[in-house]
């Protein structure tokens, strides 16, 4: 009864702000808050300075009590900053981890740390529940590059060839297509679709690392990932000769030539993973920057070396509009349930598979 309560206050509360919102629920900064947070401080600690953890522990205290409340469970990204990642997200991953575990959620509210499109995602899989994101500024270059309008003219000028989308796009662009793809599965979804050619949006290099891979003919977009496209061949053999014995591992959506200058290639997790394994000394981890702060605490032997660059989009996301967001329910993901039947059919094809 309390509980039932305590929500109603929630879900007739008015807009506040993250700072009016730890007034409200009369949290703040404590020498008992260190305490009682030092467990979620340690997975931190590494890469966040204990003044910084007086204005994070309170948001986190406070993001993880209305989560319960509130019947939420948050998804973050591996991009996503260490505090974030660590302290209040419940599921973390890849996008195809992530878009699979959304489809198995057990809550009223999902809440995405990660991109529109990844949001998007979880909606299509969940469209009786509430999906949030924390800043409508969270967009992708890649998600940007291609419409629905721009894949009916390509499957128009290329009649009866199957259509591979990347996750990075919007549910139109999802619901022109016959099957999605992430950085993690593309070779396998191209490779088993029936067919010598395919369609593959948006990624120009993605599709040109795939197209490396297979048999097929692969006709592609001019579509760009503005973070890993910075990164060139260049720069990665000027490391080489500046840190010796470092390895090389880099996102498939940099350019061959990049990835040919690697040890490694593989999805954010593949990426994660192969440093588990086989923890080298030094690691140059060619992507986005919080990846190397998310895991170096996990892997207290691993040196890892800039430069990354970061996502703008990803770094919208931040405490305070993930509170803001669970407590005023903003920004709610809604979608044409027309194309939501069509994206999804093509999201759930890949999950099939
Ligand atoms: P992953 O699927 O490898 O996590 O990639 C998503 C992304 O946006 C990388 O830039
Ligand atoms: Fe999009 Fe690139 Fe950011 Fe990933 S890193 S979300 S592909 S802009």
């Amino acid at each position: 009864m309390k509980d039932r309560m305590k929500k109603q206050t929630i879900n007739n509360k008015q807009y506040l702000s993250g700072p009016e919102i730890l007034k409200e629920m009369n949290i703040s900064w404590s020498k008992e808050m260190f305490d009682k947070t030092k467990e979620d401080y340690k997975k931190v600690s590494r890469v966040i300075p204990e003044i910084e953890w007086s204005v994070f522990a309170p948001y986190i205290q406070a993001i993880n009590t209305l989560k319960k409340d509130m019947n939420a469970v948050i998804l973050a990204h591996n991009y996503q900053t260490p505090e974030i990642f660590h302290c209040v997200s419940d599921i973390r991953g890849d996008s195809l981890q992530l878009a699979k575990e959304a489809g198995n959620v057990d809550a009223e509210i999902i809440l995405q740390c990660g991109v529109h499109f990844m949001a998007e995602t979880s909606k299509l899989l969940n469209m009786d529940k509430t999906v949030l994101i924390p800043s409508m500024e969270a967009g992708c270059s890649l998600a940007e590059s291609i419409t629905g309008e721009d894949v009916k003219k390509i499957k128009n000028e290329n009649p009866n060839i199957p259509v591979v989308t990347y996750v990075n796009t919007s549910a139109e662009v999802k619901a022109e297509s016959d099957i999605c793809c992430t950085s993690s599965n593309a070779l396998e979804i191209v490779n088993s679709l029936d067919s010598e050619e395919v369609i593959f949006l948006p990624d120009e290099f993605l599709a040109m690392n795939v197209a490396k891979e297979t048999k097929k003919k692969i006709i592609m977009w001019k579509g760009r990932c503005e973070v890993h496209e910075e990164f060139t061949p260049e720069e990665i053999i000027e490391f080489r000769e500046n840190e010796p014995g470092v390895k090389v591992i880099a996102h498939p959506e940099c350019s061959p030539d990049v990835l040919a200058e690697s040890d490694f290639s593989g999805s954010t997790s593949a990426m994660i993973n192969w440093v588990k394994i086989n923890q080298p000394k030094k690691v140059l981890m060619v992507t986005e920057c919080s990846m190397s702060d998310n895991i170096s605490v996990e892997n207290p032997n691993v040196n890892f070396v800039r430069p990354c660059n970061l996502c703008p989009h990803m770094k919208t996301i931040n405490l305070e509009n993930i509170l803001e967001s669970l407590w005023n329910k903003q920004h709610e993901i809604i979608i044409d349930p027309e194309i939501a039947i069509k994206a999804k059919q093509a999201v759930n094809k890949m999950i099939d598979l």
